[in-house]
C-alpha cells in the first residue's frame, strides 16, 4: 500500500504539531453531567435520538447529515445504542507507560482509503470527506462455515453483549502510532454467537462499497473495493481481538470506521478493517486487500515486528501522532504475552 503514500505517511504535518484541541476554537457548549450526552432533542439521521455533545467544550452537534463536516467530531452520528456510552473501562487493558493520544489528533490523522479525497497519503484529510457516508441503520451479512448465518443489525450485538472500554496501542504500518480508549466487545463473543463449524479455519471481513458516498472509491483502477481482511480462527478468538463501536467514550466518528471496526493491537493497523458489512467463515485462507494491491506488502499475518522491515523503510521506530518523538517498536507491539503462543517461534521473523 504505502508505496503510493505521498508524502510519507509518517510525516506529521506542521498543523498537527499543535494539538487540534488548540487548533480549533474551543467553545462552551451544552454538557451533560459527565455523560457527554446532551438533553433531549431531535437527533440526526432522521431518528429521534438526543444529539451528542462532547464533554470537552467542543462544538459538536451530532448533526450527522450529508453536508461536509465543519469540525472533525461533527462526524459522530448518534447511534441507536448511544445510551450505552460511556462504557466502563476494563482495567485489564491499559497502557500505563504512555499518555492517551489527543482526541482531536486521533480524529484528524486517519487512514481510510475509501475517503481519500485530499490526495493519496493525505491522512490528515479524511474527516472532511465523510459527510455523505451513512452509518445507521447498519446491517451485516454472516455467511460460510457456521451454524448461524444471515442478516443482522449491528446495534443488536451491542445490546446483547454490552460494551466495555479498553485502552490499546495502535500501530500503523506507516510508523505512526496512537494510544486510545476504544469501546466495544470481544470479537470472540461475536464469533461464538454464529457457532462456527469445525471446518471454519479463517474469518474474513469485508467493508462497504458505496462510491456515491465515498470519494476514494470513485478513483478508478487502483483499488479492488470493497476492503477485505482476514484472520486465522485462533487469532480471531484471542482475547485482544476487539470489535470497536466507539472511541473516547462515544460512538465512533465516521473517519474511525463507524459504526464498527476491528482493533488488533498486536498487528499493523491495516489488519483491522473499518465499517464492516460482511463476515465470512472460510475453510481456506482468504486473500487480503493490501497484499493483492501490492505484492511486496506484508503478508497475511502482518504482526508488528521491528526485525522485519517494510520494503521501503525500517520498522524499528514509530512516531506517536501529535508528537515528533521516535519510540522503539516492540515485537507484537508489546502484546507478546497475549499472542506469542499463536505463532511458531522458529518462524518469528517470517510472520509478517
Ligand atoms: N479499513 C478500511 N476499510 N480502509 C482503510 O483504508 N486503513 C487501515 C485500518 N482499517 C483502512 C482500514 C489502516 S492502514 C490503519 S493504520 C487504520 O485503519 C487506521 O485507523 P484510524 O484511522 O482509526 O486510526
Amino acid at each position: 500500500m504505502a508505496n503510493i503514500i505521498i508524502p510519507p505517511g509518517w510525516h506529521i504535518p506542521d498543523r498537527e504539531a499543535t494539538p487540534e484541541s488548540v487548533y480549533f476554537n474551543r467553545r462552551a457548549f451544552i454538557k451533560s453531567a459527565g455523560l457527554g450526552i446532551a438533553a433531549a432533542g431531535l437527533g440526526a439521521c432522521g431518528q429521534d435520538f438526543a444529539p451528542i455533545y462532547i464533554d470537552n467544550d467542543l462544538p459538536v452537534d451530532g448533526s450527522c447529515d450529508a453536508s461536509p463536516p465543519t469540525h472533525p467530531l461533527q462526524t459522530i452520528c448518534p447511534s441507536p445504542t448511544v445510551n450505552l456510552y460511556p462504557a466502563n473501562r476494563n482495567p485489564a487493558y491499559e497502557v500505563p507507560s504512555r499518555d492517551l493520544t489527543d482526541r482531536l489528533v486521533a480524529a484528524t490523522y486517519n487512514n481510510f482509503y475509501e475517503f481519500i479525497g485530499g490526495g493519496l497519503g493525505a491522512e490528515n484529510t479524511i474527516w472532511p470527506f465523510v459527510g455523505p457516508f451513512t452509518v445507521w441503520p447498519w446491517t451485516i451479512e454472516v455467511t460460510g462455515e457456521a451454524e448461524v448465518t444471515g442478516t443482522f443489525d449491528v446495534s443488536d450485538f451491542e445490546r446483547e453483549f454490552g460494551l466495555e472500554e479498553r485502552v490499546y496501542r495502535h500501530r500503523c504500518v506507516e510508523r505512526w502510532s496512537m494510544v486510545v480508549p476504544w469501546t466495544g466487545y470481544p470479537l470472540a463473543r461475536l464469533i461464538q454467537k454464529f457457532r462456527p463449524l469445525s471446518s471454519a479455519n479463517y474469518v474474513r471481513f469485508v467493508g462497504f462499497d458505496r462510491p456515491n458516498e465515498a470519494i476514494g472509491q470513485q478513483i478508478p483502477g487502483i483499488y479492488p473495493w470493497p476492503y477485505y481482511e482476514a484472520l486465522r480462527m485462533d487469532e480471531a478468538l484471542n482475547e485482544l481481538a476487539f470489535m470497536v463501536t466507539g472511541i473516547f467514550g462515544e460512538p465512533l466518528p465516521k473517519q474511525h470506521g463507524a459504526p464498527w471496526r476491528l482493533a488488533l493491537p498486536w498487528k499493523y493497523g491495516f489488519k483491522g478493517p473499518k465499517s464492516i458489512v460482511r463476515i465470512e467463515f472460510t475453510r481456506e485462507r482468504p486473500p487480503t486487500f493490501w497484499s493483492d494491491v501490492w505484492s511486496d506488502e506484508y503478508g497475511f499475518y502482518s504482526n508488528v515486528n521491528p526485525d522485519v522491515p517494510h520494503p521501503r523503510w525500517s520498522q524499528r521506530w514509530e512516531t506517536p501522532i501529535g508528537t515528533e518523538e521516535q519510540r522503539a517498536t516492540t515485537l507484537f507491539n508489546g502484546y507478546g504475552s497475549y499472542v506469542a503462543d499463536l505463532y511458531d517461534p522458529d518462524l518469528l521473523t517470517y510472520i509478517s
